[in-house]
């Protein structure tokens, strides 16, 4: 008999075929007023649970008592509460790896906008407002040769120290809980402390994922310890910084500007300053969002359900060393 899982988020056809094949599949797309009480009968029916975008807190995993695995769509796992699932031994498995390349690109490109103003300029031209040459009051910066500081060097942090270094020139710095060798071998990148990269980097990017030591990581104090052109960019969660601090710091000249791929409520309210800000690049949390990479994101997902539900918890498992587990 298959297995019951309960998918919730809208798949690829290929990809949901594949799912059907192995498992029992309710669908949901999402949790709403409509459709949350056969959302939860099916909860109490799951084994797995496959999806992302939506928040799991204990209060709703509370009503699954057959679960035995979750698979985020995603690298990270802010979605679920961790410690609950931890407490009941339920292994969490995210899409670690398959993303770091496309992240990156999505985070140069919030670089080189923002330098060279090129969504403010672009949108210049759209809207007919190009009325004559470019003069300095609409000059960008350059990247090339500028000096880039990753806080927190994981897998994407070293996609990008590889973009900027051998392709911009870019000297490296960071901080991070451990060393990285590989990334001072191969891009020269040097390891200091928080306060001295924020102090002399000119490129600041955040890439910690959201976790109770990390939240509200960069505020007030972080962006006054930043160069007055210094440009700051967020990728990883938008809880990481201090959005109202930050917002501060755009329209005080504090920075120079910030590009930004996430934000504390998603989607941005319409009432936001951001959206007023010509020195904030605001992109809608797209990060991963290419055909190519979602795709492997989804299939690695069922994979990982698949070993998950199989006891096989030795790739992508976010709670790992949390779990009491003979066959890892
Ligand atoms: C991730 O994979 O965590 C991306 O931010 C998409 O949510």
């Amino acid at each position: 008999m298959k297995k019951k899982v309960l998918l919730y988020k809208r798949i690829p056809e290929q990809p949901l075929q594949r799912l059907k094949n192995l498992f029992e599949v309710s669908f949901f797309d999402g949790i709403n007023e409509s459709n949350k009480s056969a959302f939860l009968d099916a909860l109490a029916e799951a084994e797995g649970l496959i999806g992302a975008s939506t928040n799991m807190s204990s209060d709703i995993l509370g009503q699954a008592p057959r679960l035995k695995a979750a698979s985020t769509i995603s690298v990270g796992t802010d979605q679920y509460d961790l410690p609950y699932l931890s407490s009941r031994n339920i292994p969490l498995m995210h899409t670690a790896n398959v993303l770091n390349d496309t992240t990156a690109d999505t985070i140069f490109a919030l670089i080189m906008c923002t330098a060279r103003r090129a969504v403010e300029l672009a949108n210049m031209v759209k809207e007919g407002r190009w009325n004559r040459s470019i003069d300095e009051t609409l000059f960008g910066i350059d990247v090339h040769g500028k000096t880039l500081g990753i806080i927190g060097m994981g897998r994407i942090g070293y996609a990008l120290a590889k973009r900027a270094h051998l392709g911009f020139d870019m000297p490296i710095q960071y901080c991070n809980r451990n060393q990285r060798e590989d990334a001072e071998r191969d891009f020269n990148a040097s390891y200091v402390d928080m306060e001295s990269l924020l102090k002399t980097s000119d490129f600041i990017c955040v890439l910690t994922p959201l976790t109770e030591e990390t939240k509200g990581l960069v505020g007030e104090n972080e962006f006054a310890m930043m160069k007055n052109s210094a440009i700051f960019i967020n990728a990883s969660r938008g809880k990481v910084i201090d959005e109202a601090a930050l917002i501060n710091a755009l329209s005080q000249g504090v920075i120079r500007a910030a590009g930004l791929d996430v934000f504390e409520i998603e989607p941005l309210p319409a009432d936001s300053p951001l959206r007023n800000l010509d020195n904030a690049v605001l992109f809608p949390h797209i990060g991963s969002a290419t055909t190519e990479t979602r795709l492997k994101m989804v299939n690695c997902a069922i994979d990982n359900l698949v070993h998950a539900l199989d006891g096989d918890i030795s790739k992508n498992c976010a709670n790992k060393k949390q779990l009491n587990t003979t066959k890892q």
